[in-house]
């Protein structure tokens, strides 16, 4: 599976699925500044992504304790993960833009593991069956 949004990685809730989409897109946009050597456009990509990720993790939260799920497992997991792409960020600025061919192929492999199999299929498909109990358009008031 490539670095691509599909039905398949619905969590079952829309502001869920729509923030992973808008990260997905993110992810690419740090993709291609790694692909493209371009260290400025790199840290722009990553300042974006953090920053969304962030605010992704707070409605997470919001979400997750609105339909009981329980949370404090996905709480460490959230922050391994964040300090996991800051940890990627700091690599590939230390080398600003002198990446060799084969850091570009596993730093692109990275990212993209790291969102679509560790973030989506590892952590928030464990909140499928509760957020299944609930509308698909749920979001608590
Ligand atoms: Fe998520």
């Amino acid at each position: 599976m490539g670095l691509i949004w599909t039905n398949k990685l619905s969590v079952g809730n829309a502001i869920i699925d729509s923030e992973h989409r808008n990260l997905i897109s993110m992810v690419k946009d740090v993709s291609h500044g790694i692909k493209a050597r371009d260290g400025s456009a790199l840290s722009q990509a990553f300042k974006l992504l953090e920053y969304w990720l962030c605010v992704h993790f707070v409605n997470e939260a919001k979400i997750a304790q609105a339909v009981k799920f329980p949370f404090e497992q996905h709480k460490l997991a959230q922050q391994h993960s964040l300090k996991e792409l800051q940890y990627m960020r700091d690599e590939l600025t230390a080398k600003d833009g002198m990446w060799s061919d084969g850091a570009v192929n596993h730093f692109n492999r990275s990212l993209k593991n790291w969102m679509i199999d560790g973030h989506i299929i590892k952590l928030d498909m464990l909140m499928k069956p509760a957020l299944q109990n609930y509308d698909y358009n749920f979001w608590p008031d």
